[in-house]
């Protein structure tokens, strides 16, 4: 028997959008203030789809520069697993258009849906099937476009949202690296704090849900806040007891891109100094799905994680569902 195998990131890879939406320019549309959105939460732009974009497009961007990352092609692919709520139609999954714009073929593909924790809940699923010796090349995308779903006249929700789209290439090894550990969590009782209620089968599409604007987003804000800072912290918590890590030998964390105050609270529970919290929610908004993949790409190509370090990752959204994960880059 050699040594258990366990999933490496071998590449990361990310794309956002070039359109810029900055809190000036919902001070034209909405009652609000740039002051009070980034004071509230940390938020001072976000980029949004153009036209002709969509979720499948920024999918495929951001798996093309992780494999790029990872110096290999698209044929190499064993499996794609894409985390999303907001694909590209119901059905078919995202995932199989992000397949055709790779040009492969005969190969698993699938979307999962954990809302802001998806991609951490991808990339155990990926993780599992490498660790089983099922698959060797992984390629595990999240990635959202919440601007087509926001209600613009909700100042409490539509301010807090960002597209993006980030990936990561997977594959087996031995050494003492990879994904570590990961802690998958739901409790479906709380389903009514953030959802997108029309267009399945509970309201199907009718004149009526148009005129109820269901089929924008639902949330109550506080109720998620102060769920997401006990999520947060009790993540954190189980992810360093369960891989025996202090503040002392985190490198980084890299939390879901929520809220500042969220990040704050449950960062500052343990006393992480801010430079070992990665964070870019003043750039991007939430971006859902994208939002880790997203800043660990950035945290790497910035320098400031690289071969060796330990990262813990954290996430809460919809479902709801929270997820966390330790990896050994
Ligand atoms: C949405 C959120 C920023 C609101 O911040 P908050 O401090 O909780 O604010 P509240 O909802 O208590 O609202 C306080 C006041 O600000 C107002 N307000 C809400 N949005 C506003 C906006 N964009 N601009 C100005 N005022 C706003 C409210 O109407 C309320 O006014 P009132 O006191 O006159 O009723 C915050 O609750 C949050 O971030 N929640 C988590 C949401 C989230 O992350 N969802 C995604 C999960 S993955």
């Amino acid at each position: 028997m050699g040594e258990p195998l366990r999933a490496a990131i071998r590449g990361t890879g990310s794309y956002a959008p070039s359109k810029v939406m900055t809190n000036a320019d919902f001070e034209k549309f909405i009652d609000t203030s740039d002051e009070w959105i980034v004071q509230r939460t940390g938020i001072r732009q976000r980029r949004v789809m153009g036209e002709g974009e969509t979720t499948s497009s920024m999918a495929l961007a951001a798996a093309k520069a992780a494999l790029a990352d990872a110096n290999l092609e698209a044929k190499d692919l064993d499996l794609i697993v894409c985390a999303t709520v907001t694909g590209d139609m119901p059905f078919p999954a995202t995932a199989c258009f992000v397949q055709q714009g790779l040009g492969i073929t005969d190969i698993p593909v699938f979307d999962l849906s954990a809302a802001c924790s998806g991609f951490l809940y991808a990339l155990s699923v990926g993780s599992q099937f490498i660790q089983a010796g099922t698959y060797r090349k992984v390629l595990v995308i999240g990635v959202d476009a919440l601007s087509r779903y926001c209600d613009y006249t909700d100042r409490g929700s539509c301010i807090l949202f960002g597209d993006g789209a980030g990936a990561v290439v997977l594959e087996p090894t031995s050494e003492d690296k990879g994904v570590l550990y990961s802690v998958l969590r739901a409790e479906g009782a709380g389903w009514d704090y953030i959802n997108l209620p029309g267009g399945g089968t509970r309201y199907p599409t009718s004149a009526q849900t148009i005129a109820d604007r269901l089929h924008y987003v639902k949330m109550k804000g506080r109720d998620v806040y102060k769920f997401a800072v006990e999520k947060m912290q009790w993540l954190l918590g189980d992810c360093m007891a369960k891989c025996g890590l202090t503040v002392e030998t985190v490198d980084m964390v890299v939390p879901h891109q929520v809220n500042l105050r969220i990040i704050d609270s449950a960062a500052g529970k343990y006393g992480f100094p801010m430079e070992k919290i990665y964070i870019n929610i003043d750039r991007y908004g939430n971006t859902s799905a994208a939002s880790i993949p997203l800043a660990l790409d950035e945290a790497r190509r910035a320098g400031l994680i690289g071969p060796g370090s330990t990262i813990v990752m954290v996430a809460f959204g919809a479902g709801l569902t929270w997820a966390g994960a330790v990896v050994r880059l």
